[in-house]
């Protein structure tokens, strides 16, 4: 990563830590600006519930000596923090690089405020721009699905480490299949038919996810979209 991205990560996360002070619970993603962000705002996460997408974000967390608790004890998170792979202007993403979708997408469904941060590197006019979407499947059926979605008219490359065979193994225990869905498919269309697919477990399609997005410019610039506000704020009469 170059300085000036690094940088412009860094700027973005540190707007977003306005966001940490009323939030008693913390989700974060999975990926480099979500290590970025808990490096840069370590000091305001001390004395937050934090709640991890993966064992990766845990890990990073731990070695900062934070302590995020098992996603199983919680219910419900006041704000969570994640980045994306490519967004466009209406905020919808293509997540899912680093295969940790599913439960980043739970624990996003889960918050009052989802906030993402990403590089202007990072937002095209439309999405997906160029890039495969992950899709997580059950590993038994990741023939049947491959053949179902290649029928379908999807291009699709099953993730395995370099030289092997084996499927990457998420930590979900799902194999990811990278696809590239027909030409003029709508995303909608494209999310709808994974979610119908058996042996999907998750994809990387994130459409109303983004509350606020914060984008990083490399000339140091933070911009910031409001999508939508915290849930109590959107619930209080006039809103
Ligand atoms: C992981 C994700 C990440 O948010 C996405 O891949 C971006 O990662 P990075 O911050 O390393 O660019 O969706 O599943």
């Amino acid at each position: 990563m170059s300085e000036a991205l690094e940088a412009a990560r860094r700027a973005a996360a540190m707007r977003v830590a306005e966001y940490l002070d009323a939030a008693r619970v913390v989700g974060l993603g999975t990926g480099s600006t979500v290590e970025v962000f808990l490096k840069t705002v370590y000091d305001k996460l001390t004395d937050k519930t934090l709640v991890a997408s993966s064992i990766d974000t845990a890990l990073a967390a731990k070695s900062l000596g934070l302590s995020p608790v098992d996603p199983v004890t919680v219910e419900r998170l006041d704000i969570y923090i994640d980045s994306a792979d490519e967004v466009d202007p209406l905020g919808r993403m293509i997540k899912g690089g680093g295969g940790a979708m599913t439960m980043e997408k739970v624990l996003a469904s889960a918050s009052d405020l989802r906030v993402f941060i990403v590089d202007e590197l990072k937002v095209f006019p439309r999405v997906p721009h160029g890039r495969p979407i992950p899709v997580e499947v059950v590993p038994q059926a990741v023939s049947i699905v491959k053949r179902r979605l290649e029928d379908a008219g999807f291009g699709c490359r099953l993730r395995v480490p370099q030289g092997k065979r084996l499927p990457v193994i998420t930590d979900l225990g799902g194999a990811v299949i990278d696809v590239e869905p027909p030409e003029h498919m709508e995303l909608e269309r494209v999310a709808g038919f994974l979610e119908r697919l058996p042996g999907v477990i998750g994809h990387g399609i994130f459409i109303g996810y983004a509350d606020v997005l914060v984008i990083g410019r490399s000339d140091g610039r933070v911009e910031v979209v409001t999508y939508r506000r915290p849930r109590e704020e959107r619930a209080s009469p006039g809103s």
